[in-house]
């Protein structure tokens, strides 16, 4: 059975308006769209903080490490992200998919802002007996810089590593990556396919977030997409989570968003 890295966007299940607004509706229509493929595909998801963690993060430089941070910081960030967490794992088993907590702050060890080791046996066992995992962006501890965040990007990274994802869908709150930021420009175009032809011109247009991001936005997803996808072969599609069927589209194979593959 394949495997598919989904990553729902903190932009999209929260509201960045306002601090600490999950948007529960949101997350149970996405489990609910997600349900009926968990037969035929293994299903790894990770969501972002959105308006819980990147306030904390952003205020106490939680990123900077120890040297600038402090560990009440880091211990106020990973509260928010944990809060946001709990609602997701909630709104997952009332949809009935089975969903099993990982936490990357309880397991995960980084260096410099990468994580350097995190056990994930007991991920695979969940796979195998059915569940689906739940992680998410998360301050982890650093040999380093004390401690810094691990965005779901980079928790991707290291579990694509070790389990090999035929596919990675960044589901986020706009229609893939465009030739400007479709938040400041309307007439942003659409940028289908990133591919070793054109990742450097794309890499140029590709910007931060328009929101509070400590993680860095469209820019920093490029990147990590495109490195995942050359380390491990997988395909990586950006969709528009915040629109209706669009889940259950990329899931069966569909050509909506941006895809990025960095082979031939
Ligand atoms: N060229 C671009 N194409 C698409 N989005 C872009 C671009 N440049 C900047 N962005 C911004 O990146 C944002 C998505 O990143 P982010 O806010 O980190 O979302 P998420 O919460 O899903 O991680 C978009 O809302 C958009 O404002
Ligand atoms: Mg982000």
């Amino acid at each position: 059975m394949d495997t598919y890295l989904i990553k729902i966007g903190g932009s999209v299940i929260t509201d960045i308006t306002m601090q600490k607004a999950a948007k529960p509706e949101t997350i149970i229509k996405i489990f609910n769209e997600l349900k009926p493929h968990l037969k035929n595909v293994r299903m790894v998801v990770g969501h972002g903080s959105g308006s819980f963690a990147h306030v904390p993060a952003h205020k106490y430089k939680v990123n900077q490490g120890i040297s600038v941070s402090s560990t009440e910081g880091a211990s106020i960030t990973q509260d928010a992200a944990a809060q946001l967490h709990r609602i997701v794992i909630g709104c997952a088993v009332s949809t009935g998919v089975n969903p099993l907590s990982f936490a990357p702050s309880s397991g995960a060890l980084s260096n410099d802002g990468k994580i350097a080791v995190w056990d994930l046996s007991p991920m695979i066992k969940a796979l195998e007996l059915g569940f689906l995992p739940i992680t998410y962006g998360d301050v982890v501890l650093d040999k380093s810089k004390g401690f810094s965040i691990a965005s779901t990007e980079e928790v991707f990274r290291h579990i694509a590593k070790t389990i090999k994802p035929k596919k990675i869908i960044i589901g986020t709150d706009v229609g893939g990556i465009f030739d400007s930021d479709p938040k400041v420009n309307k007439d942003a175009k659409l940028i289908k396919e990133v591919n070793p032809e054109n990742v450097n011109e794309i890499l140029n247009y590709a910007g931060s977030s328009t929101k509070i991001d400590v993680t860095g936005g469209m820019k920093t997803k490029l990147e990590y997409l495109y490195n995942m996808s050359k380390q491990t072969g997988a395909v990586c599609q950006i969709v528009d989570l915040t629109i209706t069927g669009n889940l259950k589209k990329v899931i069966l194979g569909g050509n909506i968003g941006t895809l990025i593959t960095a082979f031939g």
